[in-house]
């Protein structure tokens, strides 16, 4: 079972075709980069794989499964380009609420340590240095402990 497939999708936003039948495969352990110009469709794969959109066609399997279903979403983990951080909440905090999302989360003080997070647990997030905003676990994968990849 490959880690994520795609098969033949095509994504239309009204008279904007984003994606014209594409076909990728992911086996699990593999690193894989989308490059494209502009306006080429990765964004809109990406949502796709992590079944934050539907395609008009075709069919998107991530895990096994439809990434639209919870049970599959939260065997994954994901490191969005932008993140809005609860500035009033301390990093700790922040992190701990949500790790709740997920059933197996890292334990808090491990994701602050390995993110070097553990100097600013007690800070709010809103004061943060734009580096250390940018090592916030949220934006980063391995605290979810996600199933692969
Ligand atoms: N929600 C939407 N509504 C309308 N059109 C959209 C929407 N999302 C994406 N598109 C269009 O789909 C096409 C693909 O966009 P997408 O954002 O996936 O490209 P991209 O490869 O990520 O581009 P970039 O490199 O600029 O990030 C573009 O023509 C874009 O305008
Ligand atoms: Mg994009």
């Amino acid at each position: 079972m490959d880690a994520i497939e795609l098969r033949g999708i095509t994504k239309t936003f009204g008279r904007v075709t984003a994606l014209h039948d594409l076909n990728l495969s992911v086996r699990a352990g593999e690193l894989t980069a989308l490059l494209g110009p502009n306006g080429a469709g990765k964004t809109t794969a990406i949502s796709l794989m992590l079944g934050l959109a539907a395609p008009s066609s075709g069919q998107v399997s991530v895990l096994g499964g439809n990434p639209r279903r919870d049970d599959v979403r939260r065997r994954m983990g994901s490191m969005p380009q932008e993140s809005a951080l609860p500035a009033a909440l301390t990093v700790r905090e922040a992190v701990a609420l949500f790790a709740r999302f997920y059933p197996t989360p890292l334990p808090v003080e491990q994701a602050l340590a390995l993110a070097d997070l553990t100097g600013v647990a007690t800070r709010r997030a809103g004061t943060l240095s734009g580096g250390k905003s940018a090592a916030w676990p949220l934006r980063w994968p391995p605290w979810a402990t996600p199933t692969c990849c």
